[in-house]
């Protein structure tokens, strides 16, 4: 899962990177972007999204962890925004592309968008939520989650997943936005 993370945040700074450019009036690549909204749909949120929803989060919830409330509720709400920043960057990438006027501003917003959502979520998982389930999930617990991981890799399909992971790899992973320094609070996303 954390070895995931690293390469949904190369993708999303890379969008980082675009949206700077984008700001400055140069031209962007288009085609890097389609593959990033392939990348952000499937790898990130159908294989990882769904791997946290469908098996770890339920897992947490059965070894005390409330279902409503923070972390768990405030990061499935992420997922849903990220799936809408997702959807405006096809729309937003496919107008920029036909040349309509406003295209780069809501291109550029949603690019950033996303860098802000994605790194700031990613940071509560592997800062808050990673080594919870260290403390409370057992050695059985995590066998069980292993191998449903592998059942879910198997459904995208090995192939694809070795594809969107060359192309999360090709990008250069220069870092935009420094980390929050430290969880002050559980701050759950509104
Ligand atoms: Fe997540
Ligand atoms: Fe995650």
């Amino acid at each position: 899962m954390a070895a995931e993370h690293r390469l949904i945040e190369n993708v999303v700074k890379a969008l980082g990177r675009v949206a700077i450019d984008v700001g400055k009036g140069r031209p962007v690549d288009a085609s890097m972007l389609s593959t990033a909204v392939e990348f952000l749909r499937l790898y990130a949120d159908t294989l990882h999204h769904g791997k946290e929803e469908t098996f770890f989060f339920p897992v947490l919830v059965k070894r005390g962890v409330p279902a409503k409330g923070c972390p768990i509720e405030g990061l499935n709400h992420e997922h849903e925004k990220g799936r809408v920043l997702v959807q405006a960057l096809a729309e937003h990438t496919s107008a920029y592309q036909r040349g309509q006027p406003e295209a780069p501003e809501a291109l550029r917003q949603t690019l950033r968008g996303l860098l802000d959502l994605y790194q700031s979520h990613i940071w509560k998982e592997d800062a808050m939520v990673f080594p919870m389930a260290d403390r409370i999930l057992t050695a059985d617990d995590q066998q069980e989650l292993s191998a449903q991981f592998v059942v879910v890799d198997r459904a995208v399909g090995l192939d694809t997943i070795a594809r969107l992971e060359g192309f999360a790899r090709s990008l250069s992973s220069t870092a935009l936005a420094p980390r929050p320094s430290q969880p002050a609070a559980c701050h759950c996303g509104g």
